[in-house]
């Protein structure tokens, strides 16, 4: 029986295009992830999308003076094609704009009211003095009561991490002209938070498999819960759903409300897509299901406290969870999480990116002159799975040559070179020594301890472990000398090359979660048919109005490779090999470090 598993990707803003940090902490590891998860047999379902209201994009667009929608078309094609490029299987990215995405965040909120726990309440909001427009809190900025930074936002100080509210900023400005704002009563929308304080607390108390810092940190959130605010004065998000309510351009539900729940709804879009429309509920109404998030430890409190008790609220009712089934006692509740998978932070050159002060690599950018690969590869073995850490060119460089190159490009290619120029297709071995024998066995056991940490989420160490492995195949040819070898004995000759190219396949698949672009090369030059893991494409969809967006997706289910040992057949043709990787030139350093003075001087 395959698992059901749900690999949930945080959504980037389409506010801008995407930087390495990002890509880092939410993109590889959950594509990595889903890879493994599709080559182990199971039914994986990968989901996001641009994440497109709010005042991240509201801000691009009166810095521009062009529209909302027109920053968010432009983003989500941008980002759309960085995602692409880097090779993140999604089943479905899409985006927050969609009829489909508007339908499930109205069902969620309205369900929510209905059963109580959305709560009206009066505040004070911020006002622009010269306007009377409403200061959404990130267009206001002042000093951070706790610790004094004269930079923080309304919403969150950058240099503590605190939670702020606008009115607690002392000497507070708008970013728009610098005036002081006025705050003046509003009313707004609340989730009833402490209502689900006690199921939250036990059922964050039972994830003892999430990282130790998410749970804590998960914990201490529980102990000062209060209802949070869910909708803003601002005319760029999703209506709220009440008679009186529904028309106000000034008063929309708040963008992380309704970001959240694209995780559901870009299921329900996908299963329609397919032409199966109740197909979503084999991951989130079947309760052996699991569910993966992959985000950026910024994100933490949404995915382990608010999402889950908006779920919590909503249980099996509602429109969509109910579905034809009318009975509530018969439905199945949504999902919870199964485990949050958050990264650290990625500095650059020691310091913060900052698109602002040019300290910044877009990913698009560096595609233009690197692969994917060498990239992909940087970032989960030197990534900040764990910790926070730093992205530098010179150990990008050394990264690439002397491990990547070295390693795992040079194992091949000379076994490949070897292989191609005196047989032409895999050898028929002869019999095999004991030490061929236990190569091909150690290799092969690698199935097991990659994949228990691949399941683990431990990627940094799953990759070691490939690598490791790789080494010592390449230890094995080193000893063997099939090259010298040769001269004399053809047979054994072909049968050492014959243990190495069977290793070489194994670890061809070990690798495809991490690499596929490069094993797609290889898998081809072993002379095998097909896609090991992919392609991936866009489609257009047209929804019931007419609107019509692109999606990235892919039809998975014809995927050659398998997470076991391969039999490579003998007398397989070979294609002729093509390095892997490219050598990077130590002169990559200094033009790239120029570069970016450049940008930030600029
Ligand atoms: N757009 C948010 C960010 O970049 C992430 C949203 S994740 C989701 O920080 F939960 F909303 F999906
Ligand atoms: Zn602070």
């Amino acid at each position: 029986m395959p698992d059901y598993i749900l690999v949930a990707v945080a959504w980037p803003y389409a506010s801008g295009p995407r930087h390495l940090g990002h890509v880092a902490g939410f993109g590889v590891p959950a594509d990595i992830f889903a890879r493994y998860q599709r080559l182990k047999g199971h039914r994986v379902l990968m989901v996001s999308g641009t994440d497109e209201h709010g005042t991240p994009v509201t801000l691009v667009a009166d810095k521009e003076g062009v529209s909302p929608k027109e920053v968010a078309d432009r983003y989500n094609r941008i980002i759309g094609d960085d995602l692409y490029r880097l090779g993140l299987s999604y089943d479905l990215f899409t985006r927050t704009t969609t009829r489909n995405h508007y339908r499930v965040v109205q069902d969620l909120f309205k369900t929510l009211y209905e059963k109580g726990y959305i709560l009206k309440q009066t505040t004070l909001g911020a006002f622009a003095s010269t306007t009377g427009r409403a200061l959404p809190d990130r267009y206001i900025e002042g000093t951070c009561p706790i610790c004094g930074y004269a930079e923080a936002r309304g919403d969150q100080c950058d240099n503590c991490g605190s939670q702020l509210d606008p009115v607690d900023l002392i000497n507070p400005r708008s970013k728009i002209d610098g005036s002081p704002p006025v705050f003046r009563e509003t009313e707004h929308f609340f989730l009833d938070l402490p209502a689900f304080a006690e199921q939250l607390a036990v059922w964050i108390g039972a994830q003892e498999h999430w990282r130790p810092n998410v749970r804590t940190f998960s914990l201490n959130l529980l102990k000062d819960l209060k209802p949070r605010a869910i909708t803003r004065d601002l005319d760029w998000g999703v209506p709220i759903p009440l008679p009186e309510f529904a028309d106000r351009d000034d008063k929309k539900i708040y963008v992380w409300f309704d970001a959240v729940i694209g995780y559901l709804s870009a299921s329900v879009e996908w299963a329609n897509n397919c032409g199966t429309p109740d197909a979503w509920r084999e991951w989130w109404q079947n309760p052996n299901s699991r569910h993966y998030y992959f985000m950026g430890k910024d994100n933490i409190v949404f995915h382990t406290i608010i999402w889950p008790g908006m779920l919590l609220g909503y249980g099996s009712g509602g429109e969509i969870g109910g579905g034809s089934v009318a009975a509530e006692s018969e439905r199945v509740p949504l999902q919870l999480p199964f485990n949050i998978v958050s990264s650290e932070f990625l500095t650059m050159e020691g310091r913060k990116f900052s698109s602002s002060r040019g300290i910044v690599i877009y990913v698009n950018d560096f595609l233009e002159r690197y692969d994917p690969d060498p990239l992909r590869y940087f970032l989960t073995i030197a990534g900040p799975e764990n910790q926070d850490t730093d992205f530098t060119w010179a150990e990008f460089v050394r990264r690439n040559n002397d491990e990547l190159v070295a390693t795992w490009g040079n194992l091949v290619n000379r076994a490949l070179t070897n292989v191609y120029r005196h047989f032409k297709a895999v050898p028929q071995p002869s019999a095999l020594t004991q030490t061929d024998l236990r190569l091909i066995e150690h290799i092969e056991h690698g199935f097991g301890t990659v994949g228990d940490l691949l399941d683990n989420a431990r990627f940094k160490a799953a990759l070691t472990e490939v690598m490791r492995l790789a080494m010592q195949v390449n230890s094995y040819l080193s000893d063997q000398e099939p090259w010298k070898v040769i001269k004399t004995d053809r047979e054994r000759a072909g049968t050492m090359l014959y243990v190495a190219l069977r290793c070489i396949d194994n670890l061809k698949t070990m690798m495809t979660p991490f690499l596929p672009f490069t094993s797609q090369k290889l898998h081809e030059m072993l002379g095998y048919e097909g896609y090991i893991a992919g392609p991936l494409e866009f489609r257009e969809y047209t929804e019931s109005d007419g609107s019509v967006h692109r999606g990235l997706t892919g039809d998975y289910s014809g995927w050659r490779g398998h997470w076991q040992p391969g039999s490579l057949p003998a007398g397989q043709a070979l294609r002729e090999p093509q390095p892997l990787f490219k050598k990077l030139d130590e002169q990559v350093v200094a033009e790239e470090l120029a570069r970016m003075e450049q940008r930030a001087s600029g």
